[in-house]
């Protein structure tokens, strides 16, 4: 089996890459990512002598690649996207460009080649926000917030699209709120985990209040991976771990593991159009599947922290990188 997965050198793409040269140490996996300033090859350090694993910096808006690629692959699995919500705010074009018409030259590509498989990976926030109660089912109507989420729930739309006008075999999952090792330094987690390394002071939107279901990132990709092979063609499956936290806890949590206090918070003004709540039911994906979360919170969040203090050489390359000394 031959898959072309694409953003394989980000956050979530990289681990989902690892999972499955292990997993199925049989399949093969064309790599297709842009290196975007969140894109690390040292993501992929090692699996650089693992000869199933072929790396290729390219874009997905890039037709001629694509094409040259999904003739060769088995299945599509769409990681690549810019994710960043308070990015999207300020430049929301880069955001249709790659989330939306990217996936579309995937689709085409994969019609072309007859893929037998094509799973777009996309998030909880398409469905927009939640009050105190109640979930996202697949069944909820979309209602995306921020530009980001739009983008996503357009590329979601365009991937039903194509299963229902030409059959294509669509997979379509939604996750929560993912943390691990290897997540870019600009999201909560290890955003948070660098600034205190360096004794800053982490800034928490508004009341700190908003609610995110987190899952552990590889509890994602075995999900993924079951999904891939097992779920039902042109359906849509919620992944999630029904870890309800407020940014607050997590922060708190954060602070603990390394030794810090509530004086190590400052209150910064609250995001635009912030969604004060996310929670997912994996009913559908549990029940049908059979997938549960390996990991609780408590066990993952520890690891997860443990990481980063173990690799703060990532983050130190990273914030090179930025600061444009290398
Ligand atoms: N992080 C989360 O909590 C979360 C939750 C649910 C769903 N998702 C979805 O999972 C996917 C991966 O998220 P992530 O957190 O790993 O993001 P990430 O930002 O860490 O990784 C995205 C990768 O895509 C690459 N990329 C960006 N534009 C590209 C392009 N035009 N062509 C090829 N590659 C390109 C980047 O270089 C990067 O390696 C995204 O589609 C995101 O919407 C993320």
């Amino acid at each position: 089996m031959i898959l072309l997965v694409t953003g394989g050198a980000g956050f979530i793409g990289s681990c989902f890459v690892r999972h499955i040269l292990k997993k199925h140490p049989d399949y093969k996996i064309f790599n297709i990512d842009a290196l975007t300033y969140c894109g690390n090859l040292e993501n992929l350090n090692d699996l650089r002598n693992n000869s199933n694993h072929k790396f290729i910096h390219g874009n997905i808006c890039d037709k001629k690649l694509i094409k040259e690629l999904a003739a060769e692959s088995d299945c599509i699995i769409n990681f690549a996207a810019e994710s960043h919500v308070d990015n999207s705010i300020k430049n929301p074009e880069i955001f249709i460009e790659t989330n939306i018409q990217g996936t579309l030259n995937l689709l085409q590509a994969a019609k072309e080649f007859k893929i037998d498989r094509f799973l777009q990976v996309s998030t909880d926030e398409v469905y927009g926000t939640l009050g105190k109660n109640g979930y996202f089912y697949e069944t909820t109507p979309l209602a995306p917030n921020s530009p980001y989420s739009a983008s996503k729930a357009g590329a979601d739309m365009i991937v039903r699209a194509y299963y229902e006008t030409y059959k294509l075999p669509t997979l379509n999952t939604r996750c929560s709120n993912n943390y691990g090792p290897y997540q870019y330094p600009e999201k909560l987690i290890p955003f948070f985990i660098s600034l205190l390394l360096k004794g800053e002071k982490v800034p928490v939107y508004g009341d700190g209040l908003n609610v995110r279901d987190w899952l552990y990132v590889y509890d994602h990709c075995e999900a993924i991976d079951m999904v891939l092979h097992k779920g039902r063609i042109g359906e849509v499956y919620n992944i999630g771990g029904h870890n309800e936290k407020t940014n607050l806890e997590i922060t708190k949590l954060i602070l603990e593991a390394m030794g810090k206090d509530a004086g190590s918070i400052k209150y910064v003004e609250d995001r635009l159009g912030h969604d004060r709540r996310y929670a997912i039911s994996n009913d559908k994906i549990t029940n049908e599947l059979g997938w549960r979360p390996s990991v609780t919170f408590e066990e993952g969040i520890k690891l997860t922290i443990n990481w980063y203090l173990d690799n703060q050489d990532w983050i130190k390359s990273i914030e090179k990188k930025k600061a444009g000394l290398k």
